[in-house]
């Protein structure tokens, strides 16, 4: 039977197959095209979208909004505070209200029970634009990097290097077990994902022709990588106190130059971005001069270099988030 999502939230990886995700994959690349060759692809004339976020975004709002422009919808967008959800109203009757006006609800914030209850009471498909456990829409985004820069997914060697237990370690494991990459998580124990989902994802692993590993061990993890990624070592919601002790346990798993030599030569770079490589911002800028650490999770020659393909990677939210939006609501 083909693949049809109409209708469905789109709230973690784990909720969806690979034939799903690659269908998601292949239709991002139909709307890539479409956008490369100024080809109009107003397929959603008269819908309308809400883009709830109760923490900050670059990427992901504006790929939301873009899509739904390029799709011919109306999009609001609602920031931390100009809503009444959470303090004067719940999540359920925010929910239920949204959903009369609204086809489609985003939503980027802390727990993902809350984006789980919005879904619940919505009637509409909701979208997981981050949570503090899950980081959805960018999964697609690079998946289809991978694929674009090495031509296939299967059997890809992807290392994941720093925080391990944050949205991004424990989406990217979800997404290599169901597409059959082998998914390798180098970080100190102590910021390994949960147990539940490292059991869950080895299950899928298995079932797809591929592994899930974890080491404590920089050249054991590296070695041999068709990808390294790497993000900040402190996710946003996280309290500014835990930086010290971040930066003192990830110092060691920084992506630098002499890592990547580890991995094969062809190996590509990759961050979800925003980036702490250099101290031209101002959260970089105070944490050089706390710790004296003026390049975190990734040297500035890294993320600059030939192999990184940050850049791409961002372009390529746009496309699969318009895809998501197209598939569960055309
Ligand atoms: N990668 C990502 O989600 O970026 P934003 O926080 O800018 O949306
Ligand atoms: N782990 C990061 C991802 C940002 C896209 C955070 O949650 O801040």
């Amino acid at each position: 039977m083909g693949v049809n999502l109409r209708g469905r939230s789109y709230l973690k990886l784990l909720d969806f197959t690979s034939e799903e995700i690659r269908y998601l994959l292949d239709l991002s690349k139909n709307f890539k095209d479409l956008k490369r060759t100024h080809t109009p692809h107003r397929y959603l004339e008269g819908k309308n979208i809400v883009l709830l976020f109760e923490k900050t975004s670059t990427r992901t709002r504006c790929s939301f909004e873009v899509a739904g422009l390029d799709l011919g919808m109306g999009v609001t967008y609602l920031d931390p505070g100009s809503s009444q959800m959470g303090k004067k109203e719940s999540i359920a009757d925010t929910a239920r209200v949204l959903g009369r006006m609204y086809d489609g609800i985003e939503y980027r914030g802390f727990s993902q029970d809350l984006v789980q209850e919005l879904s619940d009471y919505a009637g509409v498909p909701v979208w997981n634009g981050l949570t503090d456990q899950f980081h959805p829409t960018q999964m697609l985004a690079d998946l289809l990097t991978i694929e674009e820069k090495l031509g296939h997914l299967k059997g890809v060697n992807f290392t994941y290097m720093g925080d391990a237990r944050n949205n991004m370690g424990n989406s990217l494991m979800v997404a290599c077990a169901k597409m059959g990459l082998n998914f390798t998580a180098c970080a100190p124990k102590s910021l390994w994902p949960e147990q539940w989902l490292i059991d869950e994802c080895k299950k899928i692993a298995a079932d797809n022709n591929c592994e899930v590993r974890l080491t404590e061990d920089v050249k054991e993890g590296t070695t041999g990588a068709d990808v390294i990624y790497t993000d900040i070592w402190v996710s946003m919601g996280e309290p500014d106190e835990v930086w010290e002790e971040r930066i003192k346990l990830l110092k060691p798993y920084q992506v630098n130059k002499e890592l990547m030599a580890n991995a094969k030569p062809e190996a590509i770079f990759m961050h979800c971005l925003p980036s702490f490589h250099d101290t031209k911002t101002t959260i970089g800028a105070d944490i050089a001069k706390k710790f004296g650490v003026n390049e975190m999770e990734v040297t500035d020659e890294v993320f600059e270099s030939k192999q990184s393909v940050v850049f791409d990677e961002a372009e390529n939210r746009m496309h699969t988030i318009k895809a998501v939006v197209y598939a569960t609501l055309c």
